[in-house]
Protein backbone atom coordinates (compact mmCIF):
# COMPACT_ATOMS: atom_id res chain seq x y z
CA UNK A 1 0.00 0.00 0.00
CA UNK A 2 2.46 2.75 1.16
CA UNK A 3 4.75 1.51 -1.42
CA UNK A 4 2.12 1.85 -4.28
CA UNK A 5 1.32 5.22 -2.83
CA UNK A 6 5.18 6.12 -3.24
CA UNK A 7 5.42 4.19 -6.46
CA UNK A 8 2.24 5.92 -7.36
CA UNK A 9 3.68 9.73 -6.82
CA UNK A 10 7.08 8.78 -8.48
CA UNK A 11 5.17 8.01 -11.89
CA UNK A 12 2.95 11.42 -11.32
CA UNK A 13 6.06 13.16 -11.06
CA UNK A 14 8.35 11.80 -13.83
CA UNK A 15 5.34 11.69 -16.52
CA UNK A 16 3.70 14.51 -18.49
CA UNK A 17 0.14 14.82 -17.61
CA UNK A 18 -2.43 13.83 -20.53
CA UNK A 19 -0.03 11.95 -22.34
CA UNK A 20 -1.35 8.59 -23.62
CA UNK A 21 1.78 6.86 -22.01
CA UNK A 22 0.31 7.81 -18.67
CA UNK A 23 -3.00 6.83 -19.44
CA UNK A 24 -1.51 3.18 -20.45
CA UNK A 25 0.48 3.11 -17.56
CA UNK A 26 -2.52 3.97 -14.93
CA UNK A 27 -4.67 1.76 -16.53
CA UNK A 28 -2.01 -0.97 -15.87
CA UNK A 29 -1.55 -0.33 -12.47
CA UNK A 30 -5.44 -0.18 -11.38
CA UNK A 31 -5.42 3.06 -10.79
CA UNK A 32 -9.19 3.28 -9.84
CA UNK A 33 -8.23 0.92 -7.38
CA UNK A 34 -5.03 2.08 -6.05
CA UNK A 35 -6.86 5.01 -5.60
CA UNK A 36 -10.19 3.79 -4.00
CA UNK A 37 -7.70 2.00 -1.63
CA UNK A 38 -5.81 5.49 -0.78
CA UNK A 39 -8.97 7.29 -0.16
CA UNK A 40 -9.86 5.17 2.09
CA UNK A 41 -7.20 4.99 4.19
CA UNK A 42 -7.45 8.89 4.04
CA UNK A 43 -11.15 8.70 5.29
CA UNK A 44 -10.76 6.30 7.77
CA UNK A 45 -7.38 6.32 8.73
CA UNK A 46 -7.92 4.61 12.33
CA UNK A 47 -10.30 2.00 11.30
CA UNK A 48 -8.24 1.04 8.35
CA UNK A 49 -5.24 0.63 10.08
CA UNK A 50 -6.76 -0.92 12.75
CA UNK A 51 -8.53 -3.51 10.79
CA UNK A 52 -5.22 -4.28 8.97
CA UNK A 53 -3.36 -5.30 12.23
CA UNK A 54 -6.16 -6.38 13.94
CA UNK A 55 -5.53 -10.05 11.93
CA UNK A 56 -2.23 -10.20 13.94
CA UNK A 57 -3.39 -9.05 17.06
CA UNK A 58 -3.49 -11.92 19.73
CA UNK A 59 -5.80 -11.10 23.28
CA UNK A 60 -4.75 -12.27 26.56
CA UNK A 61 -6.79 -13.32 29.09
CA UNK A 62 -6.39 -9.84 30.98
CA UNK A 63 -7.69 -7.98 28.29
CA UNK A 64 -4.23 -6.80 26.96
CA UNK A 65 -3.76 -7.31 23.08
CA UNK A 66 -0.50 -8.68 21.59
CA UNK A 67 1.38 -9.05 18.48
CA UNK A 68 3.71 -12.26 17.86
CA UNK A 69 6.86 -10.47 15.82
CA UNK A 70 9.07 -13.35 14.38
CA UNK A 71 12.29 -14.24 16.64
CA UNK A 72 13.91 -16.75 14.67
CA UNK A 73 13.88 -18.97 11.69
CA UNK A 74 14.70 -21.84 11.65
CA UNK A 75 14.89 -23.59 8.06
CA UNK A 76 16.65 -24.24 4.93
CA UNK A 77 20.75 -24.89 4.63
CA UNK A 78 21.73 -23.19 7.87
CA UNK A 79 18.96 -24.84 9.78
CA UNK A 80 21.77 -27.20 11.94
CA UNK A 81 24.09 -24.06 12.33
CA UNK A 82 21.83 -23.34 15.37
CA UNK A 83 21.36 -26.92 16.85
CA UNK A 84 23.96 -29.23 18.66
CA UNK A 85 23.94 -32.46 18.07
CA UNK A 86 23.77 -34.55 21.57
CA UNK A 87 26.06 -37.50 21.92
CA UNK A 88 25.95 -38.33 25.17
CA UNK A 89 25.59 -41.47 26.76
CA UNK A 90 21.91 -42.30 25.90
CA UNK A 91 20.13 -45.45 25.39
CA UNK A 92 20.74 -45.46 21.90
CA UNK A 93 23.09 -44.70 19.46
CA UNK A 94 23.28 -40.65 18.57
CA UNK A 95 25.67 -39.39 16.14
CA UNK A 96 27.68 -36.24 16.14
CA UNK A 97 26.93 -33.83 13.85
CA UNK A 98 29.66 -34.63 11.38
CA UNK A 99 28.85 -38.43 11.55
CA UNK A 100 25.09 -37.80 11.16
CA UNK A 101 26.33 -35.55 7.93
CA UNK A 102 28.62 -38.44 6.67
CA UNK A 103 25.95 -41.13 7.04
CA UNK A 104 23.22 -38.78 5.30
CA UNK A 105 21.16 -38.89 8.54
CA UNK A 106 21.00 -35.20 8.84
CA UNK A 107 20.43 -32.95 5.96
CA UNK A 108 19.32 -30.48 3.96
CA UNK A 109 17.49 -31.78 0.70
CA UNK A 110 17.57 -29.42 -2.82
CA UNK A 111 13.91 -28.74 -1.99
CA UNK A 112 15.26 -26.91 1.55
CA UNK A 113 13.54 -29.45 3.57
CA UNK A 114 15.31 -30.23 6.95
CA UNK A 115 15.89 -34.09 7.15
CA UNK A 116 16.55 -36.01 10.15
CA UNK A 117 16.47 -40.26 10.54
CA UNK A 118 17.40 -43.13 11.90
CA UNK A 119 19.45 -45.95 9.98
CA UNK A 120 17.33 -47.06 7.60
CA UNK A 121 19.47 -48.77 4.99
CA UNK A 122 22.11 -51.18 7.37
CA UNK A 123 21.52 -54.94 8.86
CA UNK A 124 22.92 -54.86 12.14
CA UNK A 125 24.42 -57.74 13.93
CA UNK A 126 22.26 -59.07 16.69
CA UNK A 127 22.97 -57.02 19.96
CA UNK A 128 23.99 -53.53 17.66
CA UNK A 129 22.16 -50.19 18.53
CA UNK A 130 20.89 -48.52 15.36
CA UNK A 131 22.04 -45.33 14.56
CA UNK A 132 20.15 -42.07 14.98
CA UNK A 133 20.27 -38.15 15.86
CA UNK A 134 19.31 -36.04 18.75
CA UNK A 135 19.51 -32.45 18.67
CA UNK A 136 18.98 -29.21 20.52
CA UNK A 137 18.86 -25.46 19.99
CA UNK A 138 21.72 -22.90 21.26
CA UNK A 139 19.35 -20.69 21.96
CA UNK A 140 17.20 -20.98 24.98
CA UNK A 141 13.33 -19.71 25.42
CA UNK A 142 11.49 -18.55 28.05
CA UNK A 143 7.84 -17.88 26.51
CA UNK A 144 7.09 -17.36 23.18
CA UNK A 145 5.16 -18.93 20.05
CA UNK A 146 6.62 -21.88 18.68
CA UNK A 147 5.22 -23.17 15.01
CA UNK A 148 6.63 -26.38 13.26
CA UNK A 149 5.90 -27.04 10.15
CA UNK A 150 6.65 -30.82 8.89
CA UNK A 151 5.62 -32.87 6.38
CA UNK A 152 6.50 -36.10 8.49
CA UNK A 153 6.95 -36.60 12.01
CA UNK A 154 9.07 -40.17 12.40
CA UNK A 155 6.66 -43.25 13.17
CA UNK A 156 6.63 -47.11 13.45
CA UNK A 157 7.27 -50.32 15.58
CA UNK A 158 10.15 -49.90 17.72
CA UNK A 159 10.15 -45.98 17.03
CA UNK A 160 9.84 -43.75 19.86
CA UNK A 161 10.47 -40.10 18.17
CA UNK A 162 10.26 -36.30 20.39
CA UNK A 163 9.95 -33.12 19.34
CA UNK A 164 10.01 -30.99 23.06
CA UNK A 165 11.92 -28.11 25.06
CA UNK A 166 13.38 -29.34 28.12
CA UNK A 167 17.30 -29.26 29.59
CA UNK A 168 16.87 -33.80 30.14
CA UNK A 169 14.99 -36.78 28.87
CA UNK A 170 13.87 -37.90 32.50
CA UNK A 171 12.87 -41.32 31.34
CA UNK A 172 16.10 -42.08 30.90
CA UNK A 173 16.94 -41.15 33.92
CA UNK A 174 15.01 -43.46 35.34
CA UNK A 175 16.56 -46.01 34.35
CA UNK A 176 20.18 -45.01 34.50
CA UNK A 177 19.63 -43.37 37.57
CA UNK A 178 23.42 -42.90 38.37
CA UNK A 179 23.11 -39.99 35.75
CA UNK A 180 22.62 -36.50 36.36
CA UNK A 181 23.02 -34.86 33.35
CA UNK A 182 21.84 -31.54 32.27
CA UNK A 183 21.29 -29.41 28.79
CA UNK A 184 22.06 -25.46 28.94
CA UNK A 185 22.31 -24.69 32.27
CA UNK A 186 19.42 -25.65 34.36
CA UNK A 187 19.08 -28.85 36.22
CA UNK A 188 15.75 -31.13 35.29
CA UNK A 189 13.12 -31.54 36.10
CA UNK A 190 13.39 -28.05 37.63
CA UNK A 191 13.04 -25.90 34.55
CA UNK A 192 10.66 -28.19 33.29
CA UNK A 193 9.86 -29.92 30.22
CA UNK A 194 7.36 -29.77 27.56
CA UNK A 195 6.84 -32.44 25.48
CA UNK A 196 5.41 -30.95 22.60
CA UNK A 197 5.41 -34.05 19.84
CA UNK A 198 5.55 -37.60 21.09
CA UNK A 199 4.29 -41.04 20.51
CA UNK A 200 5.67 -44.20 20.18
CA UNK A 201 5.23 -47.44 17.92
CA UNK A 202 2.87 -47.17 15.25
CA UNK A 203 0.15 -44.74 17.67
CA UNK A 204 -2.17 -42.49 15.72
CA UNK A 205 -2.63 -39.62 18.37
CA UNK A 206 -0.09 -37.35 19.45
CA UNK A 207 0.26 -36.85 23.23
CA UNK A 208 1.19 -33.52 24.83
CA UNK A 209 3.23 -33.72 28.35
CA UNK A 210 4.41 -31.68 30.61
CA UNK A 211 6.64 -32.63 33.30
CA UNK A 212 7.82 -30.33 36.17
CA UNK A 213 9.17 -30.18 39.49
CA UNK A 214 6.40 -30.57 42.56
CA UNK A 215 3.95 -27.47 42.54
CA UNK A 216 2.05 -27.38 39.26
CA UNK A 217 -1.22 -29.06 38.34
CA UNK A 218 -2.87 -29.48 35.26
CA UNK A 219 -6.29 -27.89 35.59
CA UNK A 220 -9.21 -30.18 34.11
CA UNK A 221 -11.62 -27.58 33.24
CA UNK A 222 -9.11 -25.58 31.11
CA UNK A 223 -10.46 -25.25 27.46
CA UNK A 224 -9.25 -28.14 25.22
CA UNK A 225 -10.03 -30.74 22.74
CA UNK A 226 -7.48 -33.86 23.94
CA UNK A 227 -8.42 -36.28 26.44
CA UNK A 228 -6.14 -36.20 30.01
CA UNK A 229 -3.83 -39.22 30.45
CA UNK A 230 -5.30 -41.72 33.23
CA UNK A 231 -3.12 -43.26 35.67
CA UNK A 232 -5.26 -46.27 37.01
CA UNK A 233 -8.29 -44.94 35.84
CA UNK A 234 -8.07 -41.42 36.93
CA UNK A 235 -6.92 -38.27 35.52
CA UNK A 236 -3.20 -37.32 36.07
CA UNK A 237 -3.57 -33.95 37.06
CA UNK A 238 0.12 -33.64 38.77
CA UNK A 239 3.04 -32.96 36.26
CA UNK A 240 5.21 -33.47 39.21
CA UNK A 241 7.99 -35.37 38.12
CA UNK A 242 8.90 -37.39 41.05
CA UNK A 243 5.87 -39.06 41.35
CA UNK A 244 3.73 -41.78 38.95
CA UNK A 245 7.47 -42.95 37.66
CA UNK A 246 7.89 -39.73 35.59
CA UNK A 247 4.37 -39.86 34.09
CA UNK A 248 3.88 -35.89 33.99
CA UNK A 249 0.49 -34.64 33.21
CA UNK A 250 -0.43 -35.76 29.49
CA UNK A 251 -3.01 -34.68 26.76
CA UNK A 252 -3.49 -37.18 23.72
CA UNK A 253 -4.89 -35.05 21.14
CA UNK A 254 -8.61 -36.52 19.06
CA UNK A 255 -7.55 -36.42 16.22
CA UNK A 256 -5.79 -39.47 14.35
CA UNK A 257 -4.50 -37.48 12.30
CA UNK A 258 -2.17 -36.01 14.69
CA UNK A 259 0.76 -38.73 14.70
CA UNK A 260 2.01 -41.52 12.91
CA UNK A 261 0.62 -43.05 9.61
CA UNK A 262 -2.32 -40.28 9.23
CA UNK A 263 -0.28 -37.77 9.84
CA UNK A 264 2.64 -38.24 7.63
CA UNK A 265 -0.23 -39.33 4.36
CA UNK A 266 -1.55 -35.88 4.89
CA UNK A 267 1.58 -34.06 3.82
CA UNK A 268 2.12 -33.25 7.76
CA UNK A 269 1.42 -30.23 9.39
CA UNK A 270 1.71 -27.77 11.50
CA UNK A 271 2.15 -27.64 15.61
CA UNK A 272 2.12 -24.62 17.67
CA UNK A 273 2.71 -24.51 20.89
CA UNK A 274 2.04 -20.85 22.85
CA UNK A 275 3.85 -20.03 25.96
CA UNK A 276 2.82 -16.90 28.06
CA UNK A 277 1.63 -16.18 31.22
CA UNK A 278 -1.70 -17.31 30.07
CA UNK A 279 0.11 -20.73 30.18
CA UNK A 280 0.93 -23.63 27.82
CA UNK A 281 -1.52 -24.27 24.64
CA UNK A 282 -0.44 -26.75 21.86
CA UNK A 283 -2.41 -26.61 18.50
CA UNK A 284 -1.92 -29.23 15.59
CA UNK A 285 -3.39 -28.76 12.20
CA UNK A 286 -2.66 -31.28 9.41
CA UNK A 287 -1.74 -29.64 6.11
CA UNK A 288 -5.33 -29.01 4.88
CA UNK A 289 -6.34 -26.77 7.74
CA UNK A 290 -3.35 -24.74 8.32
CA UNK A 291 -4.76 -21.49 9.73
CA UNK A 292 -3.75 -18.79 6.95
CA UNK A 293 -2.13 -16.38 9.20
CA UNK A 294 0.62 -18.41 9.67
CA UNK A 295 0.84 -19.44 6.48
CA UNK A 296 1.15 -15.46 5.93
CA UNK A 297 3.74 -15.42 8.54
CA UNK A 298 1.55 -13.91 10.77
CA UNK A 299 0.10 -15.91 13.59
CA UNK A 300 -2.75 -15.20 15.79
CA UNK A 301 -3.44 -18.19 18.31
CA UNK A 302 -7.13 -16.23 18.84
CA UNK A 303 -8.23 -17.35 15.61
CA UNK A 304 -7.11 -21.00 16.10
CA UNK A 305 -9.88 -22.10 18.07
CA UNK A 306 -9.46 -23.88 21.22
CA UNK A 307 -5.95 -25.83 21.74
CA UNK A 308 -5.89 -29.34 21.58
CA UNK A 309 -4.04 -29.41 25.11
CA UNK A 310 -3.34 -26.71 27.47
CA UNK A 311 -1.98 -25.81 30.92
CA UNK A 312 -3.48 -23.10 32.43
CA UNK A 313 -1.29 -20.81 35.07
CA UNK A 314 -4.93 -21.22 37.72
CA UNK A 315 -2.78 -24.68 39.12
CA UNK A 316 0.66 -24.03 37.76
CA UNK A 317 3.22 -21.35 38.19
CA UNK A 318 3.82 -20.97 34.64
CA UNK A 319 7.58 -18.69 34.89
CA UNK A 320 8.52 -21.09 38.13
CA UNK A 321 8.03 -24.09 36.77
CA UNK A 322 9.83 -23.42 33.03
CA UNK A 323 12.49 -21.33 32.34
CA UNK A 324 15.45 -21.06 29.57
CA UNK A 325 13.98 -23.93 27.33
CA UNK A 326 15.96 -25.54 24.27
CA UNK A 327 14.47 -27.25 21.34
CA UNK A 328 15.10 -30.56 20.96
CA UNK A 329 14.54 -32.74 18.19
CA UNK A 330 15.40 -36.60 18.64
CA UNK A 331 14.47 -39.96 17.07
CA UNK A 332 15.05 -42.76 19.16
CA UNK A 333 15.12 -46.66 17.67
CA UNK A 334 14.78 -49.38 20.35
CA UNK A 335 18.09 -50.03 21.25
CA UNK A 336 18.63 -53.95 22.22
CA UNK A 337 19.63 -52.90 25.91
CA UNK A 338 17.13 -54.77 27.91
CA UNK A 339 16.45 -52.59 30.33
CA UNK A 340 15.07 -49.65 27.41
CA UNK A 341 13.59 -52.97 25.66
CA UNK A 342 12.07 -52.82 29.02
CA UNK A 343 10.81 -49.28 28.99
CA UNK A 344 7.77 -47.25 27.85
CA UNK A 345 8.62 -47.88 24.22
CA UNK A 346 9.78 -51.61 25.07
CA UNK A 347 7.19 -52.20 27.59
CA UNK A 348 4.14 -51.40 25.21
CA UNK A 349 6.13 -53.91 22.87
CA UNK A 350 4.35 -56.72 23.29
CA UNK A 351 0.67 -55.27 23.86
CA UNK A 352 1.08 -52.69 20.40
CA UNK A 353 0.28 -55.13 17.73
CA UNK A 354 3.86 -55.24 16.35
CA UNK A 355 5.35 -58.06 14.76
CA UNK A 356 8.23 -60.26 16.19
CA UNK A 357 10.38 -58.88 19.50
CA UNK A 358 12.11 -55.64 20.48
CA UNK A 359 15.33 -56.73 20.06
CA UNK A 360 14.78 -58.90 16.86
CA UNK A 361 13.12 -55.60 15.14
CA UNK A 362 16.54 -53.63 15.39
CA UNK A 363 18.33 -55.65 13.18
CA UNK A 364 16.70 -54.96 10.21
CA UNK A 365 16.31 -51.34 8.40
CA UNK A 366 13.23 -51.70 6.58
CA UNK A 367 11.79 -51.45 9.96
CA UNK A 368 12.63 -47.79 10.01
CA UNK A 369 11.81 -46.24 6.73
CA UNK A 370 9.08 -44.22 8.14
CA UNK A 371 11.46 -43.22 10.88
CA UNK A 372 11.90 -39.70 9.94
CA UNK A 373 11.78 -35.68 10.49
CA UNK A 374 11.36 -34.04 7.43
CA UNK A 375 10.91 -30.33 8.59
CA UNK A 376 9.91 -27.22 6.43
CA UNK A 377 10.69 -24.79 9.43
CA UNK A 378 10.27 -23.80 12.68
CA UNK A 379 9.79 -20.46 13.46
CA UNK A 380 9.70 -18.22 16.96
CA UNK A 381 7.62 -15.47 17.86
CA UNK A 382 7.69 -12.98 20.14
CA UNK A 383 5.15 -11.12 22.27
CA UNK A 384 5.49 -7.35 21.07
CA UNK A 385 2.63 -5.54 23.87
CA UNK A 386 0.54 -3.05 22.60
CA UNK A 387 0.04 0.37 24.04
CA UNK A 388 -2.56 3.02 22.98
CA UNK A 389 -2.85 0.78 20.17
CA UNK A 390 0.29 0.71 18.93
CA UNK A 391 3.84 -1.58 19.38
CA UNK A 392 7.45 -0.56 18.78
CA UNK A 393 7.52 -3.68 17.22
CA UNK A 394 5.04 -3.17 15.15
CA UNK A 395 5.82 -2.77 11.87
CA UNK A 396 5.18 0.91 10.57
CA UNK A 397 7.79 2.95 8.51
CA UNK A 398 6.62 6.51 8.81
CA UNK A 399 4.48 8.13 11.80
CA UNK A 400 1.15 8.26 11.43
CA UNK A 401 0.88 12.41 10.50
CA UNK A 402 3.52 12.20 8.25
CA UNK A 403 1.76 9.07 6.51
CA UNK A 404 -0.88 11.24 6.20
CA UNK A 405 0.24 14.02 4.71
CA UNK A 406 2.06 12.34 2.15
CA UNK A 407 -1.45 10.21 1.55
CA UNK A 408 -3.34 13.87 1.05
CA UNK A 409 -0.70 14.96 -1.71
CA UNK A 410 -0.51 11.81 -3.43
CA UNK A 411 -4.47 11.23 -3.49
CA UNK A 412 -4.92 15.60 -4.31
CA UNK A 413 -2.35 15.00 -7.32
CA UNK A 414 -4.02 11.92 -8.55
CA UNK A 415 -7.43 12.94 -8.38
CA UNK A 416 -6.32 16.19 -10.09
CA UNK A 417 -4.08 14.26 -12.85
CA UNK A 418 -7.25 11.99 -12.95
CA UNK A 419 -9.89 14.98 -14.05
CA UNK A 420 -7.41 16.03 -16.48
CA UNK A 421 -6.57 12.40 -18.23
CA UNK A 422 -10.49 11.01 -18.21
C1 LIG B 1 -1.52 -8.51 30.64
O1 LIG B 1 -0.45 -9.46 30.67
C2 LIG B 1 0.69 -9.07 29.91
C3 LIG B 1 1.67 -10.21 29.93
O2 LIG B 1 1.94 -10.63 31.22
C4 LIG B 1 1.27 -7.79 30.47
O3 LIG B 1 2.38 -7.41 29.70
C5 LIG B 1 0.22 -6.72 30.43
O4 LIG B 1 0.72 -5.54 31.03
C6 LIG B 1 -1.05 -7.16 31.16
N1 LIG B 1 -2.09 -6.16 30.96
C7 LIG B 1 -2.84 -5.70 31.94
C8 LIG B 1 -3.90 -4.73 31.53
O5 LIG B 1 -2.68 -6.08 33.09
C1 LIG C 1 23.04 -50.07 23.22
O1 LIG C 1 22.43 -49.05 24.00
C2 LIG C 1 22.32 -49.40 25.37
C3 LIG C 1 21.57 -48.29 26.06
O2 LIG C 1 22.26 -47.09 25.96
C4 LIG C 1 23.70 -49.62 25.97
O3 LIG C 1 23.56 -50.00 27.32
C5 LIG C 1 24.43 -50.70 25.19
O4 LIG C 1 25.75 -50.79 25.66
C6 LIG C 1 24.45 -50.36 23.71
N1 LIG C 1 25.00 -51.45 22.99
C7 LIG C 1 26.09 -51.32 22.23
C8 LIG C 1 26.58 -52.58 21.57
O5 LIG C 1 26.66 -50.26 22.06
C1 LIG D 1 32.66 -40.67 6.06
O1 LIG D 1 32.36 -42.05 5.88
C2 LIG D 1 33.32 -42.76 5.12
C3 LIG D 1 32.86 -44.19 4.88
O2 LIG D 1 31.63 -44.43 5.49
C4 LIG D 1 34.64 -42.74 5.86
O3 LIG D 1 35.62 -43.40 5.10
C5 LIG D 1 35.05 -41.30 6.10
O4 LIG D 1 36.21 -41.27 6.89
C6 LIG D 1 33.97 -40.53 6.80
N1 LIG D 1 34.35 -39.14 6.90
C7 LIG D 1 34.17 -38.43 7.99
C8 LIG D 1 34.61 -37.02 7.91
O5 LIG D 1 33.67 -38.90 9.01
C1 LIG E 1 21.12 -34.08 40.48
O1 LIG E 1 21.26 -32.65 40.69
C2 LIG E 1 20.41 -32.16 41.70
C3 LIG E 1 20.55 -30.66 41.74
O2 LIG E 1 21.89 -30.28 41.71
C4 LIG E 1 20.77 -32.82 43.04
O3 LIG E 1 19.88 -32.35 44.03
C5 LIG E 1 20.60 -34.31 42.90
O4 LIG E 1 20.99 -34.93 44.09
C6 LIG E 1 21.45 -34.84 41.74
N1 LIG E 1 21.13 -36.26 41.56
C7 LIG E 1 22.08 -37.17 41.42
C8 LIG E 1 21.61 -38.56 41.23
O5 LIG E 1 23.27 -36.88 41.44
C1 LIG F 1 18.25 -18.97 32.86
O1 LIG F 1 19.45 -18.61 32.19
C2 LIG F 1 20.00 -17.38 32.66
C3 LIG F 1 21.15 -17.02 31.74
O2 LIG F 1 22.04 -18.08 31.63
C4 LIG F 1 20.40 -17.55 34.10
O3 LIG F 1 20.92 -16.34 34.58
C5 LIG F 1 19.15 -17.91 34.92
O4 LIG F 1 19.51 -18.16 36.26
C6 LIG F 1 18.48 -19.15 34.35
N1 LIG F 1 17.20 -19.34 35.03
C7 LIG F 1 16.84 -20.50 35.53
C8 LIG F 1 15.55 -20.53 36.25
O5 LIG F 1 17.50 -21.51 35.40
C1 LIG G 1 -12.82 -21.79 29.52
O1 LIG G 1 -13.55 -20.92 28.67
C2 LIG G 1 -14.66 -20.30 29.32
C3 LIG G 1 -15.44 -19.55 28.27
O2 LIG G 1 -14.59 -18.87 27.41
C4 LIG G 1 -14.12 -19.40 30.44
O3 LIG G 1 -15.21 -18.80 31.10
C5 LIG G 1 -13.32 -20.24 31.42
O4 LIG G 1 -12.73 -19.41 32.39
C6 LIG G 1 -12.22 -21.00 30.69
N1 LIG G 1 -11.59 -21.91 31.63
C7 LIG G 1 -10.28 -21.89 31.90
C8 LIG G 1 -9.79 -22.85 32.92
O5 LIG G 1 -9.50 -21.12 31.35
C1 LIG H 1 -1.91 -30.30 42.99
O1 LIG H 1 -2.63 -31.47 43.26
C2 LIG H 1 -2.25 -32.07 44.52
C3 LIG H 1 -3.00 -33.38 44.62
O2 LIG H 1 -4.36 -33.17 44.43
C4 LIG H 1 -2.57 -31.10 45.65
O3 LIG H 1 -2.15 -31.66 46.86
C5 LIG H 1 -1.83 -29.79 45.41
O4 LIG H 1 -2.19 -28.84 46.38
C6 LIG H 1 -2.15 -29.24 44.04
N1 LIG H 1 -1.32 -28.08 43.78
C7 LIG H 1 -1.78 -27.01 43.17
C8 LIG H 1 -0.81 -25.91 42.95
O5 LIG H 1 -2.93 -26.92 42.79
C1 LIG I 1 5.35 -17.53 40.43
O1 LIG I 1 6.70 -17.73 40.81
C2 LIG I 1 7.49 -16.56 40.71
C3 LIG I 1 8.93 -16.96 40.93
O2 LIG I 1 9.06 -17.81 42.03
C4 LIG I 1 6.95 -15.55 41.69
O3 LIG I 1 7.72 -14.37 41.60
C5 LIG I 1 5.50 -15.24 41.36
O4 LIG I 1 4.96 -14.38 42.32
C6 LIG I 1 4.68 -16.50 41.32
N1 LIG I 1 3.36 -16.19 40.77
C7 LIG I 1 2.25 -16.56 41.38
C8 LIG I 1 0.98 -16.18 40.71
O5 LIG I 1 2.26 -17.18 42.43
C1 LIG J 1 5.77 -46.99 6.29
O1 LIG J 1 4.68 -46.22 5.86
C2 LIG J 1 3.94 -46.80 4.79
C3 LIG J 1 2.91 -45.81 4.37
O2 LIG J 1 2.05 -45.51 5.43
C4 LIG J 1 3.34 -48.13 5.27
O3 LIG J 1 2.66 -48.74 4.22
C5 LIG J 1 4.47 -49.03 5.74
O4 LIG J 1 3.94 -50.21 6.30
C6 LIG J 1 5.31 -48.35 6.79
N1 LIG J 1 6.46 -49.17 7.11
C7 LIG J 1 6.82 -49.41 8.36
C8 LIG J 1 8.00 -50.32 8.53
O5 LIG J 1 6.28 -48.93 9.33
C1 LIG K 1 15.18 -43.74 4.53
O1 LIG K 1 14.59 -42.53 4.94
C2 LIG K 1 14.67 -41.50 3.96
C3 LIG K 1 14.11 -40.23 4.56
O2 LIG K 1 12.77 -40.38 4.91
C4 LIG K 1 13.91 -41.89 2.72
O3 LIG K 1 14.05 -40.89 1.74
C5 LIG K 1 14.48 -43.19 2.18
O4 LIG K 1 13.69 -43.63 1.10
C6 LIG K 1 14.49 -44.26 3.28
N1 LIG K 1 15.19 -45.42 2.80
C7 LIG K 1 14.56 -46.52 2.44
C8 LIG K 1 15.45 -47.66 2.04
O5 LIG K 1 13.35 -46.62 2.46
Amino acid sequence: MHKHAAFFCLLLGSFPPKSTALSNLMDSLDVKSMLTSLVSELRFPEVSSLTKRSRKLDTMSNGSTVLWVIQDSYEGQTFFDTFDFYTGVDPTNFLDQQSAFNQSLAYVNSDNKVIMQGDNTTWLPSGVNRSSVRISSQAEYNTGLFVLDLDMAPWGCGVWPAFWQAFYWYRFCLICSSFNRTLGNGVWPWNGEIDIIEGVHDNEHNQVTWHTAPGCNLTATSNFTGTIVQTNGVDNLQCNAFIDSNAGCGVTEWSRASYGPYFDSQGGGVFAMKWDADGIAVWSFYRAAIPQDIVQGEPNPSNWGQPVASLSPLACNITQSFANHSIVFVDVLITVDITFCGDWAGNSYATSGCPGTCPDRLMDPSNFVNASWIINSLKVYKQATLSGGDSNDAPSSMGPSLRMIGLLLCVATALHVMNMAF
